[in-house]
C-alpha cells in the first residue's frame, strides 16, 4: 500500500508535496514523511501517524528544496514508527517505495557484507543501500538505475532523489500504480491522478516494468531494457469533484447519504429513459461467444460479486462463479475460451484483484472491470471497462461504491439477459422502470436513521454479533458484518441463516446482538424459523425486514427496521442502508476514526 509523491520545481516544494500527501491518506496513515534537496544535501523529516503530525514539525519550514518526494505509511516490513517512516536516506539518495521488495532479506546480507549499515527494520532501505553501492561503480545514471532495478524481486512504485542530481527525480513502476503530471516550470509524480489534481491536469502512467527521469522542464520515459518510450499525455476530466465534508463530520456518513444521488447518476449514464433500454456502448463481445462468467473481487467489492452471482443465475442461462481476487490468482485455473472474466474494484488499483486480472489477461480471456476510478491500473488494462459513476469515496470502508457496484452488476446482467433471450421485452422493460424507482427508495430508507442511532449503544456494549440471511440477504449479511468490525472494532460475523445449527448456534448467548435480514421473499418464512431459534437461545435480534400489510408473526423481537418496498432483485441496495448506518454510528458512539480506522486502507497496493 501507501502513497508516493515527488515534484521538481523552480520554488520550494515541502508545502505541495504536504497538500499532496493528505490526499494520499487513504493508502496509508501509519506515518509519514518528506525529503527535499538542497545545496547537494537531503534533508529528511518523518512523523508518527498522520499528515497533520508531519505538518505540525517545526523542521518542515527550513524545508527550502526545490525537488522533494513524500510518503504516507502503511507497515508492511517493521512496525509504525519514525524510524520505518519513508523516506529512508542515505547522504547521496533518499527513496519512498509503494509495495514490497520479496528479496529485501537476501539483498540486505549481501550488502551488509559490503559494510551498509541499516536503520529501519523495513525492505525498502536495501533500495538506498544498493543504489550507494551502485554509486561506487560510477556506471553511467541510467544504467545505474536499471541495474538497482533488475535487482529488486517484488512489486512497486518508487520515487527517488540524489544529491548530485539538483532537478531530478527518478521514477519506477513494476506492480503498484504510478502516475506523472505536468506542470507549468515543474513536474509531478504521485500514486495517483487525484494527488496531482490540484497541481495539473495533464497525466501519463506508467506500465509495469517503466521508469521515468522526472526533470522541471522534461520528463523522459524508459522500458525494461531502457530503451526511450513516447508517452501519451492524457487530460483529466475538468468536472471538479467536491472533496471535502461540506456540513458532515465525516466523509463516510456523506458517502452514505450521497447514494441516492450516485445511484441516480449511474442509472442516467447506462439507461435509455425514452427507450426503456440499456446501453453499453462498445460491448467488445458477441453473446454467444460468452457461456461463463468468473466474478472477481476483494472486500466490500467481492460482496457485490455475491450478489451478483445470484442475479446471474435468477436472471440468465449462464454459468457463474465468484472468486476472491488473492485466492483466485495461486490456483489452477480452467481458461476457456468464452469465460469472460469480470474485475470488481472502486479503486481499479487493488494489488490481488490486479494480478488477477493480468493473470486472464496473459491467458487471453476477456476481461471486464467495474471500477469507480477509471484512470486506474485496472480499467486501463481491462478490454472493457464499466465506471460506477459515484465520485470520489474518501471513508476506507466502502458505501456509496458498493451500491455502484452493484448497480452496475445488475444493469449488465439484465442487458445480458434479454440479449440472450433469457428473459422477453416486457419483463426487461418492467425491471428497467423498477430500477428507476431506486434513487427515491434509497432516499427514504436513509430517513430510518434515527432509530439505528439508539440501536448501535447495544452493538458497541456487546462482545460480538451476528448476520444472518439466505439467498441475496446472505451476501447482505456478510458486508453488515463486515462494515460493523472494520469500523467498530466489534467481532461480527456474517452467517447463512439456515448454517447455523452447524455450528455457530454455540456462539449465541443471553443479550448477545443478532441482525437478522428477513425481507419478504421466497426464503421469508424459513430465515424467520432462523431467527426464532436464535432468540430461543438469549439473542437480542434486531429484523431488517421490508414495509408489509402482514405483520411479521413472531414473538420476542428486539427491535425492527423496515425498508421500502421494491422487487426481490433490488432489495439488496435498500438492506444496506441501515448496516451501513449501524457501522457508523457504532464506531461513532465507541470515539473511533472512522473514515480512517485501525490497519487499514482504501486502496491495498501489496498482496
Ligand atoms: C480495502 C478497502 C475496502 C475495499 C477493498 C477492495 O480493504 O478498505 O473497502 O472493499 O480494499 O478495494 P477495491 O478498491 O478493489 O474495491
Amino acid at each position: 500500500m501507501c502513497g508516493i509523491i515527488g515534484i521538481t520545481s523552480n520554488k520550494p516544494v515541502s508545502s505541495a508535496i504536504i497538500n499532496s500527501l493528505k490526499k494520499l491518506e487513504y493508502r496509508g496513515y501509519d506515518s509519514a514523511g518528506i525529503a527535499t534537496l538542497s545545496d547537494g544535501f537531503i534533508n529528511e523529516v518523518k512523523s508518527e501517524g498522520r499528515v497533520e503530525n508531519l505538518e505540525k514539525n517545526t523542521n518542515i519550514k527550513n524545508m527550502i528544496g526545490h525537488v522533494g518526494i513524500g510518503h504516507v505509511r502503511w507497515a508492511t516490513h517493521g512496525i509504525p514508527n519514525t524510524i520505518n517512516a519513508h523516506p529512508h536516506s542515505s547522504e547521496s539518495v533518499s527513496v519512498v517505495h509503494n509495495g514490497i521488495i520479496e528479496n529485501s532479506t537476501t539483498l540486505k546480507k549481501y550488502l551488509v557484507s559490503k559494510g551498509h549499515k541499516f536503520k529501519s527494520q523495513t525492505d525498502t532501505e536495501v533500495i538506498v543501500h544498493l543504489i550507494t553501492e551502485l554509486q561506487k561503480e560510477k556506471n553511467d545514471f541510467k544504467n545505474s538505475i536499471l541495474k538497482m532495478l533488475n535487482q529488486l524481486e517484488g512489486s512497486f512504485a518508487l520515487a527517488i532523489i540524489f544529491n548530485d542530481q539538483p532537478d531530478l527525480i527518478v521514477g519506477a513502476r513494476r506492480g503498484s500504480p504510478l502516475a506523472v503530471g505536468y506542470g507549468p516550470n515543474e513536474n509531478y509524480l504521485g500514486s495517483d491522478s487525484y494527488s496531482l489534481k490540484s497541481m495539473t491536469n495533464k497525466i501519463s502512467y506508467l506500465n509495469d516494468g517503466e521508469f521515468c527521469i522526472v526533470k522541471r522542464n522534461q520528463i523522459e520515459f524508459f522500458d525494461v531494457n531502457g530503451i526511450k518510450l513516447n508517452k501519451k499525455i492524457l487530460k483529466l476530466s475538468s468536472n471538479e469533484q467536491n472533496y471535502d465534508k461540506g456540513d458532515y463530520k465525516h466523509f463516510m456518513a456523506k458517502e452514505i447519504d450521497e447514494q441516492p444521488i450516485t445511484i441516480q447518476n449511474c442509472i442516467r449514464e447506462y439507461i435509455d429513459n425514452i427507450n426503456n433500454d440499456i446501453n453499453f456502448y462498445n460491448f467488445p463481445w458477441k453473446m454467444n461467444d460468452i457461456s461463463s462468467v468468473i466474478l472477481i473481487g476483494c472486500g466490500t467489492a467481492y460482496h457485490s460479486c455475491l450478489v451478483a452471482k445470484h442475479w446471474i443465475e435468477e436472471l440468465t442461462s449462464l454459468d457463474v462463479s465468484i472468486d476472491i481476487a488473492s485466492e483466485f490468482r495461486y490456483r489452477k485455473n480452467r481458461f476457456k475460451k468464452d469465460n469472460l472474466y469480470i474485475f470488481v474494484s472502486q479503486s481499479g488499483e487493488t494489488a490481488d484483484t490486479y494480478a488477477a486480472l493480468d493473470l486472464c489477461n496473459k491467458n487471453n480471456m476477456k476481461t471486464a472491470s467495474i471500477v469507480n476510478v477509471i484512470e486506474s491500473s485496472i480499467a486501463r488494462d481491462s478490454n472493457f471497462v464499466l465506471p460506477i459513476h459515484c465520485g470520489p469515496e474518501i471513508g476506507v470502508a466502502s458505501t456509496k461504491a458498493f451500491l455502484g457496484q452493484m448497480l452496475v452488476l445488475y444493469i449488465l446482467i439484465l442487458k445480458i439477459s434479454y440479449l440472450k433471450k433469457d428473459i422477453n421485452k416486457n419483463l426487461y422493460i418492467e425491471k428497467i422502470k423498477s430500477l428507476k424507482e431506486l434513487p427515491k427508495l434509497v432516499e427514504k430508507t436513509i430517513l430510518t436513521e434515527n432509530k439505528i442511532q439508539s440501536i448501535s449503544g447495544t452493538f458497541t456494549e456487546a462482545k460480538g454479533s451476528m448476520f444472518l440471511g439466505r439467498g441475496l440477504s446472505y451476501s447482505i449479511a456478510l458486508e453488515g458484518a463486515l462494515k460493523l468490525k472494520e469500523l467498530s472494532y466489534i467481532h461480527a460475523e456474517g452467517y447463512p441463516a439456515g448454517e447455523m445449527k452447524h455450528g455457530p448456534l454455540a456462539l449465541i448467548e443471553d443479550g448477545m446482538p443478532v441482525v437478522v435480514l428477513a425481507p419478504r421473499d421466497d426464503y421469508y418464512k424459513k430465515t424467520i424459523s432462523n431467527m426464532q431459534e436464535v432468540i430461543a437461545r438469549g439473542a437480542k435480534v434486531l429484523l431488517i425486514t421490508n414495509k408489509s400489510k402482514e405483520e411479521v408473526v413472531s414473538e420476542n423481537i428486539w427491535e425492527k427496521i423496515e425498508v421500502e418496498n421494491t422487487s426481490y432483485d433490488l432489495m439488496p441496495f435498500l438492506l444496506t442502508i441501515p448496516l451501513q448506518k449501524l457501522a457508523y454510528y457504532s464506531a461513532l458512539k465507541k470515539g473511533y476514526d472512522i473514515d480512517k480506522p485501525r490497519n487499514l486502507a482504501k486502496s491495498v497496493t501489496v498482496e
